[in-house]
């Protein structure tokens, strides 16, 4: 995992997990200062009953869980049973054995609400509230459209390669940005995310930078010496660049890619 993406995670986790992080003797969150504890799911009347627990009728994903990231942080021992595994996002479950299990039936299912998933990641839930969002908190989708809460990977869907599985994931609500084109844009290989945050921005289209600095991480931009002309790839940019961002000016308006115009220009 690259340290900039630790970070961030981090930065979400520091309030609500910083117990855990301290007891695991982690240092990756050196700023810690801030020691919450998490809440699980309330479900009254209800204790932590522990991973095992929930073996003998959900094998399945009992065994597939250890994979999770996490996992990670799961410690078996009394005192953090409940604010790690599968009772931190599905809350105590001991009056849910008791009743012999069932769906609704004393246990929270994230899958239909995920507060529990922002309890700890508040970071990302206060990305879903800039401007410019996928409708997570509207109830309109869920963390598990794009995530999977149980397995190793959990960028759904699972297997594939590693750039072109985020794609896939997108791909199923975004057919039309995602699909095959003649004229590739060679971006798309390194997915969707270099370009948009898919949990929120402030920028129009989720996009991580608002103008031509999106595109120039990318594409070097030459100005010359003598004549001041500026150059992209081999063509004047100049003029064209001071008539708005890449895409806005009216040039490279098939930014995801074309079927006609292999400079993306419509
Ligand atoms: C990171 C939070 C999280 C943890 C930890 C977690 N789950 Fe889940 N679980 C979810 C979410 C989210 C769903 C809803 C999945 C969906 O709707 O596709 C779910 C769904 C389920 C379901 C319903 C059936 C299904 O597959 O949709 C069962 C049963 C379940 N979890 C059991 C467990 C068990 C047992 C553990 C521990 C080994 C566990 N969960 C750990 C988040 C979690
Ligand atoms: C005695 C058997 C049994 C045990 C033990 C058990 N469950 Fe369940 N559970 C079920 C049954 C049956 C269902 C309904 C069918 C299904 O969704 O798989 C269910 C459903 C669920 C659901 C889906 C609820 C919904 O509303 O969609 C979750 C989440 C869940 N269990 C979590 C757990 C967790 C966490 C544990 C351990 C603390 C656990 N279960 C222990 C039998 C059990
Ligand atoms: C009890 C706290 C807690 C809860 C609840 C929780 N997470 Fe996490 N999550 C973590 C921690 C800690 C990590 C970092 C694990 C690691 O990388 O070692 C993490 C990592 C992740 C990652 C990054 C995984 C990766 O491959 O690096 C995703 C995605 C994620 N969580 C989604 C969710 C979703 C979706 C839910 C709700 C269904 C959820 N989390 C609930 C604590 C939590
Ligand atoms: C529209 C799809 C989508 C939704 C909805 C979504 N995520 Fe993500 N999430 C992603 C993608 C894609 C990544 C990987 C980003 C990357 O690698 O650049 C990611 C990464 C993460 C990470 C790793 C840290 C990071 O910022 O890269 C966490 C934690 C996480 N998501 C939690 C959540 C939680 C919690 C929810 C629900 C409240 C959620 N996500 C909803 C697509 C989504
Ligand atoms: C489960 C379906 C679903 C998945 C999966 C999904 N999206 Fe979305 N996306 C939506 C919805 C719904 C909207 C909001 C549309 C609206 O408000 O008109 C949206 C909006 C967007 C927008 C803004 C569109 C606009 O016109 O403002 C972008 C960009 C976007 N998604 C990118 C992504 C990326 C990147 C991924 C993968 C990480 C992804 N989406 C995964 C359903 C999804
Ligand atoms: C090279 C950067 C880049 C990459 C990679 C990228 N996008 Fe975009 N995307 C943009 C820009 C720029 C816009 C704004 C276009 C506009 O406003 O005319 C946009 C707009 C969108 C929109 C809004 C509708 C539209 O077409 O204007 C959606 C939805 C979207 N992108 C989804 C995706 C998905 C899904 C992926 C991955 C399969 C992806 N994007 C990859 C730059 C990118
Ligand atoms: C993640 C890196 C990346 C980003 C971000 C990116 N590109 Fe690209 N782009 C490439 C690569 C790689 C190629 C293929 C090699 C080349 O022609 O430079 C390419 C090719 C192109 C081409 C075709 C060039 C030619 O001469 O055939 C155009 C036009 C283009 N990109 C425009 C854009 C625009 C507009 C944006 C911003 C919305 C953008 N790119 C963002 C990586 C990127």
């Amino acid at each position: 995992m690259s340290k900039k993406k630790l970070h961030s995670i981090c930065g979400g986790l520091i309030t609500a997990v910083a117990a855990f992080w301290i007891s695991l003797g982690s240092t990756s969150c050196g700023t810690t200062t801030k020691v919450a504890i998490v809440r699980p799911p309330e479900i009254e009347g209800a204790t932590f009953a522990g991973n095992d627990a929930c073996s003998d009728c959900h094998t399945p994903i009992v065994d597939v869980f250890p994979s999770s990231p996490h996992a990670r942080f799961h410690m078996d021992d009394q005192r953090s049973i409940g604010s790690s595994g599968c009772e931190s996002c599905h809350g105590p479950g001991s009056l849910h054995i008791k009743a012999g299990g069932g769906k609704g039936i004393f246990i929270h299912n994230p899958g239909n609400d995920s507060a529990s998933c922002m309890e700890c990641h508040q970071e990302i839930h206060a990305k879903f509230s800039l401007p410019n969002h996928h409708p997570v908190l509207e109830d309109l989708m869920n963390c598990v459209d794009c995530h999977d809460p149980h397995g190793r990977d959990m960028n759904k869907p699972q297997g594939g390669l590693a750039f072109a599985r985020l794609n896939q994931s997108c791909a199923e609500c975004h057919q039309e940005q995602a699909r095959t084109f003649v004229f590739e844009h060679e971006a798309m290989r390194e997915g969707c995310t270099e370009c948009h945050d898919p949990h929120g921005s402030v920028n129009s289209k989720m996009l991580i930078q608002r103008d031509s600095n999106l595109c120039l991480k990318c594409h070097s931009q030459i100005q010359f010496p003598g004549s001041g002309d500026i150059f992209i790839g081999k063509a004047p940019h100049s003029f064209s660049m001071q008539a708005g961002s890449c895409w806005t000016a009216g040039c490279h308006t098939q930014v995801h890619g074309s079927m006609v115009d292999p400079k993306m220009r419509f």
